[in-house]
């Protein structure tokens, strides 16, 4: 019987490793998974993170269940560096918390949350969005749609289509926002936007669900997360998504925490066992690993301090790579605008070259990137600018 089911292809994204790993050019560019790479291309474990693991091998003397929760002091932790440690819904108790394996986790028991609380919702994303999107809430049995976000043109987000389909939403919708660094696209939403997007949320009642996963690597800790404050001081219930992958470097301990914003302490004590019963139900309790990690790094005043200098450097370093490509793309004289790309936040700039061109830089230049010619920015490196400039100017003209 269980030949009736076909082979699929490779995840269109985790597909690329292999064939990158596989490629023998010794001018392969990989800027295809969003993993931060350093000049060398090494995906380094962060020192402080580095000095935790040391911390916590020398404290950790069992191995037994953490708990539904997860790590006590990681879930406390990230609900303060996202919404800030003087949050007043923090302080109001108003915040149903679970550690969750990665991002993903989160996103998943999220979406599975949000189908127990009305199977009517649909959960409208960015067009376009992380691909993962679609299939992590599809599978929770929610309805999706998208909502115009991306201005090919510009290189910006269309915020006037945005904002048109949003007023149009009501109390059975639930919108999916990037809280900061867009995957794909790394065009961010304004302050204003945020604000916007606050006042629709109150006037028509839909529930924002925000996926965060790029803290601190767009323009700082703190500023990343103005707009999801913003939004979280004012409504009254919202879900957010976060991940330490990327800003913790932990992409294979899979660390993420799912926060639930509700109307009062007393929903939250409800929404708490009903996470946990939806974790319960999938994979009974999250890896703690990570966990005792990030609580380290952000209880711990000397490693606290170095894992922000840390982040700081690989933001700084990131945007230093836009800064030289487009240089570089203009000394090649490529005929297409590429000017969005300093302006773009985060680790992801959206081409908006052709899937034939995306494939073109891969078989005759070994120049890997997704097909929706989304690149890791993070993956160039000061060597290899000149040559992905001079393959741009060959395929785009
Ligand atoms: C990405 O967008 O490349 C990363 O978030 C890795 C993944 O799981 O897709």
């Amino acid at each position: 019987m269980f030949d009736r089911l076909p082979e699929l292809p490779a995840d269109s994204l985790l597909g690329l490793i292999s064939m990158f790993r596989d490629d023998t050019n010794p001018k392969k560019v990989d800027l295809g998974v969003g993993v931060y790479r350093d000049e060398a291309g090494h995906t380094a474990i962060m020192k402080a993170v580095q000095k935790a693991q040391q911390m916590h091998l020398d404290q950790e003397d069992s191995k037994t269940y953490i708990g539904p929760v997860g790590v006590p002091g990681f879930v406390e932790g990230i609900k303060g560096l996202v919404l800030g440690n003087d949050s007043a819904t923090i302080k109001d108790n108003r915040i149903a918390a679970i550690q969750t394996p990665g991002g993903c986790g989160a996103l998943r028991v999220g979406s599975e949350f949000l189908k127990r609380l009305n199977s009517d919702f649909t959960v409208w994303v960015s067009d376009p969005t992380w691909a993962n999107h679609i299939p992590l809430i599809r599978s929770a049995g929610l309805t999706i749609k998208t909502y115009p976000y991306f201005d090919t043109s510009t290189g910006a987000v269309n915020f006037d289509a945005m904002d048109e389909q949003l007023a149009k939403l009501g109390p059975n919708d639930v919108v999916l926002l990037h809280g900061c660094c867009h995957n794909p696209t790394g065009a961010d939403l304004s302050f204003d936007h945020w604000k916007t997007i606050t006042e629709r949320a109150l006037e028509t009642g839909f529930i924002p669900y925000v996926d965060i996963a790029y803290q601190g690597l767009g323009d700082g800790l703190e500023e990343d997360v103005a707009g999801v404050r913003y939004l979280s001081e004012r409504v009254p219930e919202m879900v957010i998504a976060t991940s330490c992958s990327k800003n913790f470097g932990l992409y294979r301990e899979r660390t993420g925490c799912l926060l639930i914003q509700t109307e009062s302490a007393q929903t939250a004590k409800a929404i708490q066992t009903q996470i946990q019963d939806v974790a319960r139900a999938n994979y009974s309790m999250s890896p703690a690993y990570g966990g005792f990690l990030v609580d380290i790094v952000l209880h711990n005043e000397a490693l606290n301090r170095e894992w922000k200098e840390e982040l700081d450097a690989m933001a700084t370093r990131v945007k230093s790579l836009r800064h030289g490509l487009l240089e570089q793309i203009k000394a090649q004289g490529v005929s297409q605008n590429f000017d969005f790309i300093t302006e773009q936040k985060g680790m992801f700039s959206y081409l908006g070259i052709s899937k034939e061109q995306v494939t073109q830089l891969r078989n005759d230049f070994s120049i890997y990137m997704a097909d929706s010619s989304r690149i890791n920015v993070a993956g160039l490196n000061t060597q290899c600018l000149e040559y992905v400039a001079q393959a741009l100017k060959k395929v785009c003209g």
